[in-house]
């Protein structure tokens, strides 16, 4: 669905109330500009510069007060008096090391870097609810931080600025995610968990190398990790409950260097992903079991090494139902149910704070991470009225909460 761009002036009706002469006028079409301009120039995890810059260019336009966090990228910002409930909005801001092969005429121009995932749109929908907040900000019912986030796509950045103290006060915290596989006009909006928990694994499983001829003087490490790899896999079949869910990948296998030595080593790399904190440590105790045992079996040895990802995206149920509220006043049909295996370190603010992470039906006829990935820009005035008006819904929720 194509929609025209009458949703912003729906939620910023008011435009004369707290509007200065440089934001009279929410423009749809400056936020998609914004959104050409960060795709065309995208920059990797941590290296966001140029768009921290460019952001900060487009608040100061509008008046939006940036606050100093000592960020080396990223950017956070505040409209309000200062003084009342805090709520905060999220946007994420980096690309992925991806060759771009949209043939769009607002193409990457910097080789092997693409926003694949979105970001871009993102940060636009933000930079969308902040001059659509800043109309309203002498009525505003508290304070809204925007957390312009960097390095999201190595789960890095989140955890930065809650370091930095960025959620110092906040009492709650939505983001947003365009989704491909919605239409546009269509809001993912959910209470509980609705993106997965990732962890990665290194299996190195120690045997004796031995000539290829003569295995039976020594341990053979590849047929050993050939039977653990088969094995974790009855790990989502056999240990986790039907209505429950869980995925195990071995991604890598490194072992040997010749076809007539059977080496002494052999390690293998793959991710975990989970919804549910319960069901992550069964797979992760299951796993070390599997892997020790089966190797164990085979007279081996395996160590397993994680690396720890973000956890699941669990969803307030408040924040959900006054999300519901804000897609139904802009005429964006709100569906339940929408998940992704895919993780996001938002997650990790969620820990912190009650949050609620909304998907963007954005028509795309690829998934993120694709070379071709591509979104509907008309979805993008929705998502920026969402963003504002779920804010706005969230300060007035948090007054009622501390009265
Ligand atoms: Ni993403």
């Amino acid at each position: 669905m194509t929609r025209d761009t009458e949703s912003p002036s729906a939620v910023t009706g008011e435009t004369q109330a707290g509007g200065t002469e440089r934001s009279a006028v929410p423009t749809p079409e400056r936020w998609i500009a914004i959104r050409r301009h960060l795709h065309r120039y995208p920059e990797l995890s941590g290296e966001e510069y140029g768009t921290t810059a460019y952001l900060r260019e487009q608040l100061e336009a509008i008046g939006v007060r940036i606050v100093d966090y000592g960020l080396k990228t990223g950017l956070i910002a505040e409209i309000g008096s200062g003084e009342g409930p805090i709520a905060a909005l999220r946007a994420d801001i980096d690309a992925l090391p991806i060759q771009e092969e949209t043939g769009l005429p607002y193409a990457s121009v910097h080789d092997g870097r693409m926003h694949a995932c979105g970001h871009d749109f993102h940060a636009a929908a933000l930079i969308g609810a902040a001059q659509t907040l800043k109309l309203r900000e002498s009525g505003l019912p508290g304070t809204v931080r925007l957390l312009f986030q960097p390095a999201e796509e190595r789960a890095k950045g989140a955890k930065q600025l809650i370091e930095a103290g960025a959620l110092k006060g906040v009492g709650a915290i939505i983001g947003q995610h365009n989704k491909p596989d919605l239409p546009v006009g269509t809001i993912g909006i959910s209470a509980g968990p609705i993106m997965a928990a990732s962890d990665g694994f290194t299996v190195t499983v120690k045997g004796a190398a031995a000539h290829a001829a003569v295995p039976e003087a020594g341990i053979d490490p590849i047929v050993t990790a050939s039977h653990i790899v088969t094995a974790l896999q009855t790990i989502a079949g056999r240990s986790i409950g039907a209505h429950e869910r869980a995925v195990v990948s071995v991604t890598q296998i490194h072992a040997g260097n010749t076809w007539n030595v059977i080496p002494d080593t052999a390690v293998l790399h793959g991710t975990i992903r989970s919804f549910d904190e319960d069901v992550r440590r069964v797979v992760k105790k299951r796993f070390a079991e599997i892997a020790g045992g089966v190797a164990a079996a085979f007279g081996a040895e395996a160590s397993v090494r994680w690396s720890g990802g973000p956890p699941p995206v669990v969803n307030d149920a408040e924040l959900a139902r006054l999300a519901e509220a804000s897609a139904e006043s802009l005429g964006l049909k709100a569906a339940a149910g929408i998940t992704s295996p895919a993780s996001e370190d938002f997650s990790f603010y969620q820990r912190e704070v009650p949050g609620l992470f909304l998907f963007v039906g954005t028509s795309g006829s690829r998934e993120w991470h694709h070379p071709a990935f591509e979104l509907d820009e008309a979805a993008l005035p929705d998502a920026a009225a969402l963003l504002a008006d779920a804010a706005v819904r969230a300060l007035e929720h948090l007054g009622r909460k501390a009265d």
